[in-house]
């Protein structure tokens, strides 16, 4: 078999194992987009491409690039254009996958840089390309933008159009990035498609499925594209793995939990959790919450009965619990769905929101049917594409609103002003 047809052999492989890992659901409203496939002229440059920019602790950021051809990991940064009174110098890393080998995979981690401040950067000697950015505030406000199952379709697009347009501070992603499935390239073509959003703020993302990418007897290590091209700060959180870690921004702590890894009470990622859930300090950060990738609560029919959603849940949810959680975000579900306050199957008023959002536009298309009748702890739900914005406005308050894609604008369909559990005196954190 010729490399290419033994290429396109895997690939459809790897869509069928993909079906049956996941999407079970018939899909009409609205019909996927086709794959946008990125091209670049030329291949050999030095020239940065993909750019996508991590916080690691409060005042560092790490650039991601890749170029084709070698270069130092080296990063100029400063306060104004062209002028780069900073440098840094990273690591570079490739990896090969089948037949595929990677470019040049730079990391480089600048700073301190100052909150809420703008930067200009550039990466390696390539000096054509200029890229600024802008920290995330040291206080409130803060606001996130928040979307799973992206994929690079057109309806990636409009969602990515939206979101550039709220004026966010930080994107957090709870899984399934590029849709990829094993073919190496759509990672490079993912990669350009988020730069213009992702080399302007963080972008902060936990694993899904589709970063799985694992293929018994010939690719046995899972998720190597996705720790090669999306290294996140887990040293700073004590977590030994890139699978899961906390951060904290503005007040907020984040969590980002791996669902496709050992999750069970004697796993390294159970023990990590107790651990940084026992670290975090309510007068600093007074709020927290929590990305996984398959939901714990879900009235759809999709992704029903999944072990990564049932264990996991039975294994974890008491922990985020006594913890007092605001809200537990999830991917996986193409639609969106919002909770209320919920633990063990019940309304409970110190429980977390859980909020499905994996709605971002993948080429899977939705997943439109539900369970009926809805049950009383889902109080919103509907399949269109869009993405979500958590404003946190104080210690106390924040506004979640969900934005559909409707023919291509960006309408607010569902709002809800949610309130800071540490704020409640009936719901005291249990240790
Ligand atoms: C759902 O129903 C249960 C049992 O009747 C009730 O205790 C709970 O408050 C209801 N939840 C909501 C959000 O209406
Ligand atoms: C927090 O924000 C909410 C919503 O804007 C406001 O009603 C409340 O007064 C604020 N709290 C403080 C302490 O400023
Ligand atoms: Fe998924």
């Amino acid at each position: 078999m010729a490399a290419r047809e033994l290429g396109l052999f895997l690939v459809s492989t790897g869509l069928a194992l993909n079906g049956c890992l996941g999407s079970l659901n018939t899909y009409n409203r609205p019909p996927p987009r086709p794959t946008i496939v990125n091209h670049l002229e030329n291949l050999k440059s030095a020239s940065p491409q993909q750019v996508h920019l991590s916080v690691v602790g409060e005042d560092k950021m790490r650039i991601s690039w890749i170029t084709e051809a070698p270069t130092p990991a080296t990063v100029q940064y400063g306060t104004s254009p062209g002028k780069y009174e900073f440098s840094a110098d990273g690591t570079t890393s490739s990896y090969s996958y089948l037949t595929y080998d990677s470019g040049e995979i730079h990391d480089t981690v600048i700073g301190p840089l100052k909150p809420n401040s703008l930067y200009y950067y550039r990466c390696g000697v390539d000096s054509t390309r200029e890229f600024s950015f802008k920290t995330p505030p040291a206080q409130f406000p803060v606001k996130f933008a928040v979307v799973g199952d992206l994929g690079q379709t057109g309806w990636t697009q409009s969602t990515l159009r939206h979101i550039a347009e709220s004026n966010y501070d930080m994107l957090l992603l709870p899984g399934d990035l590029s849709y990829a499935d094993l073919n190496q390239p759509l990672w490079d073509s993912f990669g350009r498609l988020v730069e213009p959003l992702a080399s302007q703020r963080p972008w902060m993302v936990t694993q899904g499925n589709h970063e799985i990418e694992k293929i018994p007897l010939i690719h046995s290590e899972p998720f190597t594209a996705y720790n090669a091209r999306w290294r996140m700060p887990f040293e700073q959180s004590g977590s030994g793995s890139n699978l899961f870690y906390s951060f904290d921004v503005a007040g907020v702590h984040v969590i980002m939990l791996g669902s496709y890894t050992d999750f069970d009470p004697n796993s390294a990622q159970f023990k990590w959790l107790v651990a940084d859930l026992r670290k975090i300090d309510r007068n600093k950060t007074p709020w927290t919450v929590v990305l996984i990738h398959a939901p714990w609560y879900n009235s759809n029919t999709a992704h029903q009965g999944e072990k990564e959603s049932i264990d996991m849940k039975a294994s974890m949810e008491g922990l985020l619990y006594r913890a007092r959680v605001d809200v537990v975000f999830a991917g996986h579900v193409h639609a969106y769905e919002r909770f209320t306050r919920v633990y063990n199957g019940k309304t409970d008023n110190c429980g977390p929101v859980h909020i499905t959002i994996g709605d971002g536009g993948n080429r899977e298309g939705l997943a439109s049917k539900y369970i009926n009748p809805k049950p009383n702890i889902s109080i919103f739900r509907e399949a269109s594409f869009g993405h979500g914005q958590l404003a946190v406005v104080n210690a106390t308050h924040a506004l979640w609103t969900w934005h559909r894609n409707d023919d291509d604008a960006a309408v607010s369909s569902d709002s809800v002003w949610l309130r800071s559990l540490s704020s409640d005196t009936a719901c005291k954190v249990k240790t």
